[in-house]
């Protein structure tokens, strides 16, 4: 698509606001993209939600909201929109599904999963409710819709530890994340029955990492997801859900940070905290990397990746999301 002169005076305040972790030649390409989703989306009444994982020229040029996946599902459920494209992974479309089950939700990519969502299937939710009868059932929301079907409860990693504490037992089944269910046993005296799915982007990070980063960044803050291995949070300053460490940086302002999580989460936010200075060893999400403007493009003209689901499984798998939606972060 070619660069106008008129796209390049439309992009200029978005361009202006992402210039730092930018080039301008890949600003060229990216922008005739920016300027005819944003149109398509007023004529289509189309809101676009992107996860905060998504890369600065959909954070910042496309998405109409751009959060962790708690708030993600909340928004679903406000949009007047007709019409959501999730810029994100299928189970942040599904969830959206559930809780807009009239709207026509979209995906770019199909084919953007998640390590944790693959580890697990409702089969083996049920397997599990059969070992320990009456056990109460917290999936992470990083789950197939067909698995929220059989849960009591969903969480995020924004609220795990209020929801298990919320329930009031002393034993919780706690689905699929291994080391996010190490983390709420950490913070609670709940007895956690765990599975041993991991996030393949938060498993490769390491302690020793994490000491020589500190140790060649006197004074740094060092702030992890909890789907990191469990001595690496140890090891931070601070652990939190997506959002939870975007606004660690905008209400701390340390001098220097580094988050232990997905590479454009520190492109998104360095623009925002010019005073901050990002250090960046990061990991990518293969996933989340799936989604890209041409395929955003593609999606919203032909109204393609339409997420599909049975009544019954969205009528049982949205009760487990509502209850977490009530609880809160
Ligand atoms: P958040 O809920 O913290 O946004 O995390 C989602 C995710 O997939 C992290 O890997
Ligand atoms: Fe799944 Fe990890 Fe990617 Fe998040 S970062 S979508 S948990 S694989």
């Amino acid at each position: 698509m070619e660069f106008t002169q008129e796209i390049k005076k439309a992009t200029d305040p978005i361009y202006r606001k992402i210039s730092k972790v930018m080039p301008e030649i890949e600003w060229s390409v990216h922008a005739p993209y920016i300027h005819k989703i944003n149109k398509l989306k007023k004529e289509k009444n189309a809101v676009i939600l992107a996860h905060n994982y998504q890369t600065p020229e959909i954070y910042h040029g496309v998405a109409d909201f751009s959060a962790d996946s708690l708030a993600l599902a909340v928004e679903a459920s406000k949009t007047s929109a007709d019409i959501i494209l999730m810029a994100g992974v299928h189970f942040m479309a599904e969830t959206a599904k559930l809780m807009s089950p009239e709207k026509k939700v979209i995906l770019p990519d199909m084919d953007a999963g998640c390590s944790l969502s693959s580890s697990i299937t409702g089969k083996d939710v049920r397997l599990l409710k059969e070992k320990y009868p009456g056990v109460p059932v917290v999936s992470y929301v990083n789950t197939s819709a067909e698995v929220k079907a059989e849960t009591d409860v969903c969480c995020t990693s924004a609220n795990a530890v209020k929801i298990v504490k919320s329930l009031g037992v002393n034993k919780v089944i706690f689905l699929p994340d291994d080391y996010l269910a190490k983390y709420v046993a950490s913070q609670t005296d709940v007895e956690i029955i765990s599975w041993k799915g991991i996030c393949i982007v938060h498993d490769q990070f390491n302690e020793q990492e994490i000491h020589d980063i500190r140790k060649n960044n006197p004074g740094i803050k060092i702030i992890a997801h909890p789907e990191c291995p469990p001595d690496v949070i140890k090891a931070s300053d601070f652990a939190g859900s997506t959002s939870g460490m975007i606004n660690y940086v905008k209400d701390n302002q340390p001098k220097k940070v580094m988050m232990v999580t997905e590479c454009s989460m520190s492109d998104n936010i360095e623009v925002e905290n010019p005073n901050v200075e990002f250090i960046k060893p990061c990991n990518m999400c293969p996933h989340m990397k799936k989604i890209t403007l041409p395929k955003i493009l593609d999606c919203l003209e032909n109204e393609t990746g339409e997420i599909i689901m049975d009544e019954e499984t969205i009528e049982k798998a949205r009760i487990s999301v509502e209850k977490m939606a009530a609880i809160g972060r």
